[in-house]
Formats: structure tokens, C-alpha cells, sequence
């Protein structure tokens, strides 16, 4: 890069429109769309889904693309930054607040991937082979079949997946070294070959006897489960975590591009193309399920992790080739993912304490990799099982109750009030119109102002209400706070630790970065905000 545009080159630059288009989708593609999509579709009800769906999808999810890329393009900051900017004080703690609990998702989406990993390397070898055996008391006997539940179980039991998670760690800090340059050459490779591979098994899961039943399930309309506010929650959290919204990671990339990129059509190709891989994979998926019968009860995990190596235990043919596609699938889509989070916060930091990209890295990395490894811990502590086995399972699932079903859609809120309100909709829709084809119209700016946030307001008071009071609730049913009915003698204290420590970390981490004085060491061309846009 020359030399007069070193400010560009240290912040960095996307090469091209498409490297940014992959990265993007890169990012929106990952375990969201191939793990917990299916998972909450199943959980929902198939047809009673999509249309939740595709309005949280119209509504919210592309506006607020919109929001999140006009944010980097207009500021040429992250977002912590950006908001700040545009909205003052109280917009960048709601950034930083945000970029908190996108280290606490990543600590645990890193762990999980640390698990497929685990599972790719399983089904070069045992996974699926007969005569799983249980890997400890009181489990499972030992099984005649292939068992992916007892592998599974037997594997996180063990310490092997915290090398898994170190392995992870390492290659997305080696794919950010140089930040969009290595980014770019990374999603070059990686996104068409996971478009390839889920094209693959689709076709595989449709040529099977049986194979269309998945797919009827997932689009023959449903209306039952509408009037079921779940559902909404289900599919508007869907689909904030699908987009890769809420968490800082679009305006970073965003922040990359130059300042007259076409924000609307940047944001419907990309929520496009991760929408339709999610609806691809969701068809892949359930018809392994609907071929094989299996029934994937428990919990979100267990739908990739048991029931599809379970399906592909059971083809007549290509058994380990397939197995190993899947999880290297998961893998190569869950890494671009984890690669844009980690950037998502090693960019802010980069930009307010003006330190190099290493030591931004180095910043997440470290405390990232202990959490993860924290998730990991194989320690026994439900003998019963009948919770989540481990230690590292039981904290997954109480942090991930929290921080994924809150923060996302508390952002999605927070930032459309700010830029609705004090900064205005009418503005970023100015700013955006002057650089796109397709205008927006006044329609914009009611959808920040007042539908998005109405909407949202109501799915977290609903949820939390939800979770508080009703006998179908996550803690009601238990009697108590969500996860205080696991038997695990010695860790009763953990259901009520793990909210406290959750706010208490997030919103340490946003007061001392907000309150930190910013040094600006490589100030963009962007900068130059316009007098009309700064707060
Ligand atoms: N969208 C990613 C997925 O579906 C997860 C993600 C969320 C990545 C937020 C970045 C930011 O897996």
C-alpha cells in the first residue's frame, strides 16, 4: 500500500468489494446458521418458524445492517467509536458494553468449535464406528451401534479439547495478523468451499429415501405456533446472531470500506446469502433427520453433535468421508465467524488506545482463551447427568441463557434508540441515500425510531417476564433461577453467580474503556465527519 495512505494501510482496507461481500458473509455464516438455526427451527415447529423469521429477517435484520455498515462507512470507525461520534457519551458505553459480551459469546463460540474440531478429528477415527463405549459412570452402557451422544460425552470429559481450543484461538489470531489483508486471502478460500459442502450434503439428504419430508417440514406453513411470543423471541434472536449483529462485528468490517460504499445493497446481499445458506443447511439437516427418524431431543448442541453423525453413522455408504465433510464444515464456517468477533473488538481497541494490531490482539486474546478454556473444563460435576455432564457444559449454558438471549437484542434496541433519537434516522438515511441506487424512504426512519425498538423492547421485557414468572419459563419451571434445578453437588451457587458475574464484567469492561481518554494514532480520511452528523 503506498506510503501517503499509511493511516488506511495501519487501520486497514478492503482490496475489493467482494473480499468485503465474503468477509461479511463469511462472518453471518457460521455455527448460527448451521447449529442453532436447525435447532430452533426444530424447537419451533418447522413451518411455524418462517415466518417469524422472514419478518424479523425484512423488519429488523436488514435495517439494522443498514445502521450497523453506515456506522463504519460514515466514521471509519468500529463501533464503540462510531457511536460515540454519532451519539455521544452514552453511545460508546453502549458499544463497549456490546463489544464485552461479544468477548463473553466468543469465549464460548470458540469452545464449541473447539468440540467440532474434535469431532472432525473423532470421525477420521471411532465416532462412527460400532461399539462406542460409555466414557465414564453412570452414563451410557456401553453401545453396539456407532454412538455419537457417548462419543460426545466421552470426549468433553476428557482434557483433549482444550489443545482443540488452543488450536482455534491460534489459527483465527493467525488469520487477523494482518488484519483485512489476511482476512481477505482467508475468505477467499474458505467461503466457497463451505457454499460448496453445503451444497453437497443438501443434495446427498435429498437423493436419500425419505429425504423430502425434511424439507415439508420446514416449509409447510404452521400456524399454531404463531400466536406463541417464543417463537418471535426465537426467531428475533435467530436472526440478530445470523446476521452477526449487536455485537460491533459489521461496523468494524463496515469501517473498511470506503466512505461511498452502497450500505443497501451491501447489506442485502450479504443478509441474502446468509439466509439462504441458513435455509440450505436447515433442508441438509432435516432430512438427515427425517431419513434416519431421529429425534433430537435435549439441547441445542445436540442436534449436530448426536443426531446428524448419528444419520451419517447410519448411510450405506461413505460413512467417514461424510462424517468429516460435516464437521470440517462446521469448522471452516464457525472460523470465518470467530475471526470477524475477534476483530469486531481488537479493531475499537485499536482505534481508542492507539496501540498496535498485535497488542490489540494480544488484548482479547488472552483473556478470550482463558474463558474458553473455562468452558472446556472436563471436571464431572453433574454424576446424574442429567444436566449437562461437565463443569464446562454447565457454564456454557448458564452464560449462553444470558449473554446470547439479552445482549444481541438489548444493542439491536439501545443503538436504534441513539440513532434514531439524538443522532436521527433521517440523517444515517441522508448519508446512506447519497451513495445507493435503491433509495430509502421515510419508512427507514419510522423502522428505527419506533417499530424496531417497540418490537424489541417487547421481546426482552416479554422474555424476561417470561423467564421470571411463567410455569413454562426457563426459571419458573425450576423454581428458581434458570439452571436451579441441576443436580450438582458443591455448584448450587452457580445459577446465581453466572448473571451476576455476566452484568458485572460487561459493564466493568464498557465504564473503564468509555471512560478511557481516546488516542488517536492513525486518524482516517473519515474522520472528517460532517459538522451536520457530529454530536
Ligand atoms: N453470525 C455468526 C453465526 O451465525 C455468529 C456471529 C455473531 C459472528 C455476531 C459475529 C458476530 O455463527
Amino acid at each position: 500500500m503506498a506510503d501517503n495512505d499509511s493511516s488506511t494501510a495501519e487501520r486497514g482496507a478492503w482490496n475489493s468489494k467482494l473480499g468485503f461481500i465474503l468477509a461479511a458473509s463469511g462472518s453471518a455464516i457460521g455455527l448460527g446458521n448451521i447449529v442453532f438455526f436447525a435447532s430452533n427451527a426444530y424447537q419451533y415447529g418447522g413451518g411455524a418458524f418462517y415466518l417469524p423469521y422472514f419478518i424479523a429477517l425484512f423488519v429488523m435484520g436488514i435495517p439494522v445492517m443498514i445502521t450497523e455498515f453506515s456506522l463504519g462507512t460514515m466514521t471509519g470507525k468500529s463501533f464503540p467509536l462510531a457511536l460515540q461520534k454519532l451519539a455521544g457519551k452514552k453511545g460508546e458505553f453502549v458499544g463497549w458494553w456490546s463489544i464485552a459480551s461479544a468477548l463473553t459469546i466468543t469465549m464460548y463460540y470458540i469452545t464449541i468449535l473447539g468440540w467440532a474440531l474434535s469431532m472432525l478429528v473423532g470421525a477420521f477415527g471411532s465416532l462412527l464406528e460400532p461399539g462406542a463405549t460409555a466414557p465414564f459412570e453412570g452414563m451410557t452402557e456401553p453401545t453396539a451401534g456407532p454412538s455419537a451422544v457417548t462419543w460426545f460425552f466421552g470426549m468433553v470429559a476428557t482434557w483433549w479439547p482444550m489443545l482443540a481450543v488452543v488450536a482455534i484461538w491460534g489459527v483465527t489470531v493467525l488469520l487477523l495478523w494482518r488484519g483485512t489483508e489476511t482476512i481477505e486471502k482467508a475468505v477467499r478460500i474458505f467461503v466457497p468451499m463451505m457454499w460448496l459442502f453445503m451444497i453437497g450434503l443438501v443434495i446427498n439428504g435429498l437423493l436419500q429415501p425419505g429425504g423430502v419430508d425434511g424439507v415439508l417440514y420446514l416449509f409447510t406453513p404452521n400456524l399454531d405456533g404463531i400466536a406463541d411470543v417464543r417463537v418471535w423471541q426465537g426467531a428475533f434472536a435467530q436472526m440478530f446472531f445470523s446476521l452477526s449483529l449487536g455485537l460491533g462485528t459489521m461496523t468494524a468490517y463496515a469501517s473498511y470500506l470506503p466512505k461511498d460504499a452502497d450500505n443497501v445493497n451491501n447489506s442485502l446481499l450479504v443478509s441474502f446469502l446468509n439466509c439462504g445458506f441458513e435455509y440450505i443447511a436447515g433442508v441438509a439437516i432435516f432430512a438427515l433427520l427425517f431419513v434416519y427418524a431421529l429425534n433430537p431431543a435435549g439441547t441445542t448442541l445436540s442436534l449436530s453433535f448426536f443426531a446428524i453423525p448419528q444419520g451419517i453413522a447410519g448411510f450405506p455408504f461413505g460413512v467417514k468421508f461424510f462424517g468429516v465433510f460435516f464437521f470440517l464444515l462446521v469448522v471452516i464456517a464457525g472460523l470465518t465467524s470467530a475471526v470477524s468477533l475477534v476483530e469486531g473488538m481488537a479493531s475499537p481497541l485499536i482505534d481508542k488506545l492507539g496501540i498496535s494490531r498485535a497488542k490489540a490482539l494480544s488484548f482479547v486474546l488472552v483473556p478470550g482463551i482463558l474463558g474458553s478454556l473455562l468452558f472446556a473444563v472436563p471436571s464431572i460435576i453433574d454424576t446424574g447427568l442429567t444436566g449437562n455432564g461437565t463443569l464446562g457444559l454447565t457454564l456454557l449454558d448458564l452464560v449462553d441463557n444470558w449473554a446470547f438471549r439479552y445482549s444481541l437484542l438489548t444493542v439491536g434496541l439501545l443503538e436504534c434508540l441513539l440513532l434514531g433519537w439524538v443522532l436521527g434516522a433521517d440523517k444515517i438515511r441522508a448519508a446512506v441515500n447519497v451513495h445507493t441506487k435503491f433509495k430509502l424512504g421515510p419508512w427507514f426512519d419510522w423502522l428505527i425510531k419506533l417499530v424496531i425498538p417497540a418490537i424489541l423492547s417487547f421481546v426482552i421485557f416479554f422474555t424476561l417476564v417470561d423467564d421470571f414468572t411463567s410455569a413454562g419459563g426457563k426459571f419458573a419451571e425450576e423454581g428458581g433461577l434458570y439452571g436451579s434445578g441441576y443436580t450438582m453437588p458443591g455448584y448450587e451457587w452457580l445459577p446465581v453467580f453466572i448473571p451476576i458475574a455476566w452484568l458485572t464484567f460487561t459493564i466493568v469492561v464498557a465504564a473503564v474503556l468509555t471512560s478511557r481518554r481516546t488516542v488517536d494514532a492513525a486518524p482516517h480520511e473519515a474522520d472528517a465527519v460532517p459538522d451536520t452528523l457530529a454530536v
